[in-house]
């Protein structure tokens, strides 16, 4: 079941999934968290959080009309490979839809980017390098 949460309440599974659980939990907030129109999804599988991922209204430099971010997309290791992550994704392109938005793009991970290929997404950048974290290209998929 996908559900609108808090931020608090996937600060847990961002740490372990995307910062390898070496940070508190405060110290996994975005700034862009509390923004205006941010929100939070969380996919649950019985009862328990298995994937997270964070929207925001931002556009990026060359795309016009209403665009969002995509942060902090993660499946917690034991429900990977079982779609969770391409249903909350989708859920999440139909629901900006209604919100007007135009497109969704996000800094992917290198390992990442053929889930996101897989849901739609285009490779619109050269590859960049996020410090400690590894290898990127920003990606794009056209809403509207
Ligand atoms: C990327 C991630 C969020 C995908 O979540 P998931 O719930 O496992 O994804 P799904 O099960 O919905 O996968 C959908 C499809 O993408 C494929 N896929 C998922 N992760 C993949 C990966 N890392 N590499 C290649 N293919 C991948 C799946 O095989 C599946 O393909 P199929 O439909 O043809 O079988 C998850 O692997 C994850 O949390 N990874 C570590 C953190 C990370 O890299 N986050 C992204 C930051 S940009």
């Amino acid at each position: 079941m996908i559900k609108f949460i808090k931020v608090e309440d996937l600060l847990q599974i961002r740490n372990e999934v995307l910062r390898e659980g070496k940070l508190t939990l405060d110290e996994c907030r975005f700034p862009s968290d509390n923004l205006p129109g941010a929100f939070h999804l969380g996919y649950y599988a019985n009862e328990e959080l298995a994937c997270i991922a964070s929207f925001h209204p931002q556009s990026y430099e060359g795309f016009t009309g209403a665009g969002y971010q995509l942060r902090g997309m993660a499946t917690a290791e034991q429900y990977r490979g079982k779609g969770f992550g391409n249903q909350l994704l989708n859920f999440a392109i139909v629901y900006l839809r209604g919100q007007k938005a135009n497109y969704l793009w996000c800094n992917a991970r290198k390992k990442a980017v053929q889930f996101y290929l897989n849901m739609g997404f285009e490779i619109i950048s050269n590859e960049f390098e996020v410090p400690v974290i590894g290898p990127h290209y920003v990606m794009y998929v056209k809403i509207q």
